[in-house]
């Protein structure tokens, strides 16, 4: 510690302990550290027996993180803390700022004023009841058990930092589902999740089902991969999560042996999509939602003249053969009597792969425009591959 007089320091000091008195910190981030061994650190707010602390975890180039937990004094801690860093970042809910130091001893301090304005309005709560209100418009809260078991959430149901991204989509899958409950039963529902991986969805569509809608449930979810269904297995008997059953395999090969109601998938690779699609499709699944993830087989197989404008310029040709597959899809599912649409999943931000399709099967198709439809399928697919 450098133990150097610094009015800017005392100022963003004082700033965050206000801030933590407020409870509209978020996050601060640490870097630039004077301390050769060290890479960053971060200090978030955490809720320790009931009460409200602050946590600082400190990452080594060695690659291990130490944790600390200060309950009090929290403007005389954090000056001893600041005062080793040469950038401090500071995130609340009512807006950033941020604490340079450069080699040459200069400090500046960027965005205070606007904080310290807000506290002077007395806007500082509401802007912090929002903040909070916006979680609390999810269907899933972060305090359900299953997701503190997954690790999403922490002990006090904060999402932790690495998975923010992964809450919003579950919860935005779900609300998908709640956008189409009148098409699915009423008490008793078979859920499939193909190509389930850690099973975070899958969880979250189960509690959704069995604790929120308190309805009979029976999941089954199917992986390639051993170690992950293990896993799963065994955190689903910890929750008593007693319908849901875990299966390695390949989807190709699985026989599913209950009516599908709910097809569900998340980023199933490349092909494995077309494979989950098929599936429900063929065991005559009432809704399916799929969110696609990498596209390779029509960017590596396309052959097509007409189009050769977009196909030579590699980044377009991606994008066009992503578009013209997940059409492709639709048009498949469109032409096995299902009703198709491609919405969004979730902000393009979190992730490029934010397609949902969605397919709700017919009561009543029309076979003249079935046949119609699979020969308009069969034509495309032959022009794009130049057969
Ligand atoms: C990108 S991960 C997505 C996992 C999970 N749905 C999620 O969103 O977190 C894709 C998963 O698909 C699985 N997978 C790929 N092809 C498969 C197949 N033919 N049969 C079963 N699982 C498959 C992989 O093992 C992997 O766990």
């Amino acid at each position: 510690m450098r133990n150097v007089k610094s009015d800017i320091l005392d100022t963003l000091c004082s700033l965050v302990a206000l801030l933590i008195e407020k409870k509209a910190l978020k996050k601060i981030v640490l870097s630039k550290p004077d301390a050769i061994d060290e890479i960053k650190s971060v200090i978030v707010p955490k809720s320790i027996s009931g009460e409200y602390a602050i946590q600082i975890e400190t990452f080594s180039k060695d690659n291990k993180a130490y944790h600390r937990n200060i309950k009090n004094n929290f403007e005389k801690e954090l000056r001893n803390i600041f005062d080793g860093y040469g950038q401090i970042n500071v995130i609340s809910t009512v807006g950033d700022c941020q604490y340079m130091r450069a080699k040459s001893g200069k400090e500046t301090l960027i965005g205070d004023k606007k904080i310290k304005a807000k506290l002077l309005d007395g806007n500082i709560e509401a802007a912090t009841e929002n903040e909070n209100n916006k979680t609390k418009n999810y269907i899933l809260s972060g305090n359900e058990d299953f997701l503190k078991k997954l690790g999403i959430s922490d002990e006090t149901g904060r999402i932790r930092d690495k998975m923010q991204a992964k809450f919003r989509q579950i919860n935005r899958f779900i609300e998908h589902i709640e956008a189409i409950l009148d098409k699915l039963p009423k008490e008793n529902i078979n859920i499939y999740d193909l190509c389930c991986g850690k099973s975070y969805l899958s969880f979250a569509v189960y509690h959704y089902f069995k604790n929120i809608l308190k309805m009979n449930v029976h999941m089954i979810c199917v992986d390639l991969k051993s170690d992950v269904i293990e896993y799963c297995t065994n955190v689903a008997k910890r929750l008593d999560f007693n319908e849901m059953q875990f299966v390695c395999g390949d989807i190709i090969k699985y026989n599913m042996e209950l009516k599908p109601h709910l097809v569900i998938s998340l980023h199933a690779c490349d092909i494995a999509t077309d494979i989950v699609l098929n599936k429900a499709s063929e065991n005559g699944a009432d809704v399916i939602l799929s969110t696609p993830c990498c596209h390779h087989e029509l960017n590596h197989t396309i052959n097509c003249e007409t189009l050769s404008f977009v196909t030579k310029h590699s980044m377009l040709r991606q994008k066009m053969c992503d578009a013209l597959t997940d059409s492709l899809r639709l048009l498949k599912l469109e032409s096995e009597g299902y009703r198709v649409d491609a919405l969004e999943l979730i902000d393009p931000e979190d992730t490029p792969k934010n397609i949902m399709l969605r397919a709700i099967k017919k009561h009543k198709v029309n076979d003249e425009q079935q046949a119609e439809l699979k020969k308009q399928y069969e034509n495309i697919k032959n022009f794009l591959l130049g057969k």
